[in-house]
């Protein structure tokens, strides 16, 4: 009997691949999203993907009626929780909503799960708890710290779960890491489908490659990289999400937690990334160099060798695969 997984978020960027690579590992899955960061066909290319019907409750993870009701419709065995806010920049401006959604929303969760008996929980979080590292590369033993109310409520939700499953061995957590999920299927069905303009590099340069944008402003090039522009270390979100794969089934083979880096270990510039996508679009795109953003570091790129170890993890895609994938994802979503 398969076992049911809720995903919480499910319908966004990494959850809708990650409910792929859930189906194709042969657990049944069921998503609550409140779609306030996807569009709802996404469900039906996802049951194109997966050649099955998609169960996708519409709601908020606060809505613990809600919550109550989905885990009395199923057996849930195990929850990966996606569902959260996410950028940087607006977090500043509504801090609150921030700490409410991200963190009021995983204990309303972790709450509905003790009522129905589960105790397996994937945790979305990123090496924004790293701050500003001062050592490459980033290890799980960096020290951790945030910058800002978005990095807060990772830090916050992160030493939750810790002393939740310090309290009673009966729980047990992956909390992953992510560094900087990039590209889109390789059906190009599915992929990173931001509503306005994006903060992040790789969907802004979709847009500059598709004409929606104008050009990209490279912030800042001056700095002590080898080519001046800022080094990340970029994840193909099909990479990303069979790690939560690896992770869960981690936790549900054992009773350990364990909390890890996914990333690649290989850092990429700016001006490797505008280079890589110039090639899989075929053309040139339009950009210009701008003072550095505010909060930004020159490097960080992860060591992704823990992961490796506990969870037989270990990305396969490139930065030519990431580039390829999000142009072939931009480029079918503009002409459908
Ligand atoms: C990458 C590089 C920019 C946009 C953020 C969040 C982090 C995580 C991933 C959620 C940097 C440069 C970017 C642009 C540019 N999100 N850049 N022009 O800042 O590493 O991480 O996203 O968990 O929490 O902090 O990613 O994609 O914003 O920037 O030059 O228009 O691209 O300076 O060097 P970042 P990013």
């Amino acid at each position: 009997m398969p076992k049911k997984v809720l995903l919480t978020g499910g319908a966004g960027f990494i959850g809708s691949h990650t409910y792929v690579e859930l189906v194709k590992a042969g657990f049944d899955v069921v998503i609550l999203d409140n779609f306030s960061n996807a569009r709802p066909d996404v469900i039906d290319r996802l049951e194109v993907i997966t050649g099955a019907p998609v169960a996708c409750y519409t709601g908020d993870v606060l809505d613990g009626t809600l919550l109550d009701q989905i885990f009395t419709e199923h057996k849930i065995e195990a929850a990966v929780h996606f569902a959260a806010l996410k950028a940087v920049g607006e977090s500043a401006e509504i801090p609150l909503d921030y700490m409410n959604t991200n963190i009021a929303g995983l204990y309303s969760l972790l709450r509905t799960m003790e009522r129905g008996g589960c105790t397996r929980l994937v945790f979305s979080s990123s090496a924004t708890v790293y701050g500003q590292p001062d050592q490459l590369p980033v290890t799980e033993t960096a020290p951790l710290s945030y910058t800002n109310p978005y990095g807060f409520t990772k830090l916050a939700c992160e030493q939750s779960l810790e002393q939740i499953a310090a309290s009673n061995d009966k729980w047990a957590f992956g909390i992953l890491r992510y560094f900087n999920p990039a590209g889109a299927h390789e059906t190009a069905l599915i992929g990173e489908d931001p509503n306005d303009i994006p903060n992040n590099l790789m969907p802004y340069i979709a847009k500059v490659a598709t004409g929606d944008l104008a050009e990209l402003s490279v912030f800042g090039n001056d700095y002590d990289t080898q080519d001046g522009t800022g080094v990340r270390d970029y994840i193909h979100v099909s990479d990303l999400a069979r790690g939560h794969v690896l992770s869960l089934n981690a936790l549900l083979e054992t009773d350990e937690s364990h909390t890890v880096n996914l990333g690649t270990g290989t850092g990429y510039s700016v001006l490797d990334m505008l280079h890589a996508y110039k090639k899989a679009a075929g053309h040139p795109l339009p950009h210009k160099f701008a003072p550095r953003r505010a909060g930004d570091v020159a490097s960080v790129y992860a060591d992704p060798s823990l992961a490796r170890d506990l969870l037989g993890f270990e990305a396969e895609l490139g930065l030519d695969d990431m580039c390829v994938s999000s142009w072939n994802w931009v480029s079918r979503r503009k002409n459908t």
